[in-house]
């Protein structure tokens, strides 16, 4: 898979979860902007709560950063009190959305049918579907951890069509570093991103999976991150805590790769 590699550019994601209010989001992006300007050859992207979006999305006109959302309900509209449709994301200025990150699946109920008609609902608005993956320690200890990224990426990608698997991002997030400062190694980060792309390329094909992009995400830090990008099938992360920080940020959008 070596030279579709090359055509797999980096994404680099700041998951802000429930931090930030309009003001602190437009501080944040003010002091981010200048640091990343010369960034080349990456893809940068910021999911502010639903409600800094449109904040977010004019102070980011004109710089390299894109936006998201971190989730969205399936359905176009109706009575779902709430709740926010993909249409009302792109409206607000997002070009893609998180879906089924580990805290939705913990906390809110979220399952694999859920996340699977997340991505469709996405996908028909024209939102890129940033969809999330990743094993509990529980899960990993009891050595089920192949058994629940299958279980997780084949629920993803159900009876969907190639095309609109190849508009989607991946990120894996072990459960047990996210929030934790215990990151998987570079090599533990590899094993699973590899698991991943050979399970999509038999749901799919080769080529497709060659050229998905998997992000990795649980305590992605400065430190960390060029280690990270050495690996051959880590296409770049699913940042938390340390996208709240513009340095910190803008660092990490920085890697270098050179293993
Ligand atoms: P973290 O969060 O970087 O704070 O571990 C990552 C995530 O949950 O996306």
């Amino acid at each position: 898979m070596g030279n579709a590699q090359m055509t797999r550019i980096p994404v680099i994601a700041g998951n802000w979860k429930m931090h930030c209010t309009r003001a602190e989001a437009r501080a944040l992006v003010a002091a981010l902007t200048p640091l990343i300007l010369d960034a080349r050859g990456r893809e940068i992207i910021v999911a502010p709560p639903f409600t800094a979006l449109e904040t977010v999305s004019r102070a980011i006109t004109g710089t390299p950063i894109r936006l998201a959302a971190q989730n969205l309900h399936y359905e176009p509209k109706g009575a779902f009190t709430g709740e926010v449709s993909a249409a009302m994301l792109r409206d607000a200025g997002c070009a893609a959305v998180i879906i089924g990150h580990s805290e939705r699946r913990q906390y809110f109920g979220e399952t694999d049918g859920g996340v699977n008609r997340k991505i469709r609902a996405a996908l028909d608005a024209g939102l890129m579907p940033i969809v999330c993956v990743g094993e509990t320690l529980a899960e990993r200890d009891g050595g089920q951890m192949t058994a629940v990224i299958e279980r997780q990426v084949r629920g993803a990608w159900s009876d969907l069509a190639p095309d609109a698997i190849s508009r989607c991002v991946v990120a894996y997030e072990p459960v047990w570093a996210i929030g934790t400062g215990r990151t998987a190694s570079p090599a533990q980060a590899q094993e699973v991103h590899r698991l991943i792309r050979q399970l999509t390329a038999s749901i799919a094909s080769d080529s497709l999976a060659s050229a998905l992009r998997i992000l990795y995400g649980g305590s992605v830090k400065p430190d960390n991150i060029d280690g990270l990008m050495t690996q051959a099938d880590v296409d770049g992360a699913l940042v938390g805590g340390a996208s709240l920080n513009a340095e910190d940020f803008a660092r990490i959008v920085s890697f270098t790769a050179a293993g």
